[in-house]
């Protein structure tokens, strides 16, 4: 294969804290170390389906380090295998974004995204377009890699969130119900549950009743803690009507948006537990902001990655941590099934052992 001249780069899917990071270090091994050519396309894939595109050199990426959201913009809702048409239906587009790629002159395209944009991916290097995946995402549901860029800076937000709530919670001896984003994985409940010492975790990966968490929430007040803070994913099955949905979205990879289940959550408790009960929904906050040092440096090393492996001819996958090493993994096993929290996992025993209730049968 001839050496690559000219790569593409774009954002897609939520954006989160890091993306810039990635592209910023897309942007600057490209040119330093491979002499190659690099064009940012706007709003994800949309940029490339419409051809709306600008060339990234060093002055284009200096600062954005340490900008949360992405320079390029970002969509969740762009898949050109599924593209709306006037009138109602869909058609697959995919023979434009090729073409844009074409007329660019592309070798190779680095795309920065969660599962939804890395199955695009998967489906554009099967026809013949040469690209390296970067994952992002802050619900950390990606498999194939230990961690996605994003979901620590999310993390950080949601463990300040609930330490602050800690406080206004046992000043007035009430309940917060916190509910946090996640889709259908656990992992920012959990691990913010863990990080800032919640009393009950509820998440789409072990069923709870809303008796055995409230149960939790009478044995605390029996040890003198009048108070609780219950952190609840999104996607969170309540006993009585699994998740809760806010709405859906056509036109997207991933149509169903989640949310509202913490207000759920409040109401079913108020009836069970002498507290008054309030519940906060951290919503988007928890995907601004600037990137955390980890999240910097991963997204960095990851776009370095991405690049390289760009440059060595690889195609149709992602780069990945593994333990401390960064490695390529084929993009078709990470998007096959979502990474969930294991409900027998290290992570969960964890949490269970320092008396973190789950309302399940367990912890009741
Ligand atoms: O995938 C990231 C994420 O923030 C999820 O946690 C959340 O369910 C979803 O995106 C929200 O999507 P939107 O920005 O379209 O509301």
């Amino acid at each position: 294969m001839a050496r690559p001249r000219h790569i593409g780069v774009l954002t897609a899917g939520g954006d989160c804290p890091g993306m810039n990071a990635a592209v910023r270090a897309v942007v600057k091994t490209a040119e330093h170390r491979h002499e190659l050519r690099v064009t940012g396309f706007l709003d994800g894939f949309a940029g490339l389906l419409a051809d709306r595109a600008r060339p990234l050199g060093f002055d284009d990426v200096a600062g954005i380090l340490v900008q949360g959201g992405t320079m390029l913009g970002a969509s969740n809702r762009d898949d050109p295998f599924h593209v709306p048409i006037t009138g109602g239906g869909y058609e697959d587009r995919s023979d434009a974004v090729l073409a844009t790629a074409a007329r660019h002159g592309l070798d190779g395209l680095v795309v920065v995204g969660g599962d939804g944009s890395l199955t695009i991916a998967r489906r554009l290097a099967a026809r013949g377009l040469p690209i390296v995946g970067i994952p992002k995402t802050i619900d950390n549901d990606v498999s194939g890699t230990d961690i996605t860029v994003g979901f620590d800076s999310a993390l950080c937000v949601v463990t300040e969130a609930l330490d602050r709530l800690h406080t206004t919670a046992a000043a007035h001896h009430r309940v917060m119900v916190v509910e946090v984003m996640g889709r259908q994985a656990g992992w920012i409940a959990l691990e913010g549950g863990i990080a800032a010492g919640g009393d009950v975790v509820l998440i789409p990966e072990i069923p709870f009743r809303y008796e055995a968490a409230a149960a939790g929430i009478l044995a605390r007040a029996h040890r003198g803690r009048r108070f609780s803070i219950v952190v609840v994913a999104e996607g969170a099955l309540c006993p009585d009507g699994g998740p809760v949905v806010r709405r859906r979205i056509a036109d997207s990879p991933e149509p169903i948006r989640l949310g509202g289940v913490g207000a759920v959550v409040s109401d079913a408790l108020e009836a069970l537990v002498p507290f008054e009960v309030r519940y906060v929904v951290l919503g988007h906050l928890q995907r601004g902001g600037v990137p955390t040092a980890f999240d910097r440096m991963l997204a960095t090393r990851f776009g370095v990655a991405a690049v390289t492996a760009l440059a060595e001819g690889a195609s149709g996958c992602m780069v990945a941590l593994h333990g401390d090493r960064i490695e390529r993994v084929p993009i078709d096993e990470s998007v096959t099934r979502p990474r969930l929290v294991d409900p027998l996992g290290e992570r969960v025993t964890v949490a269970r052992s320092v008396g973190t209730i789950f309302g399940d049968e367990v912890s009741a």
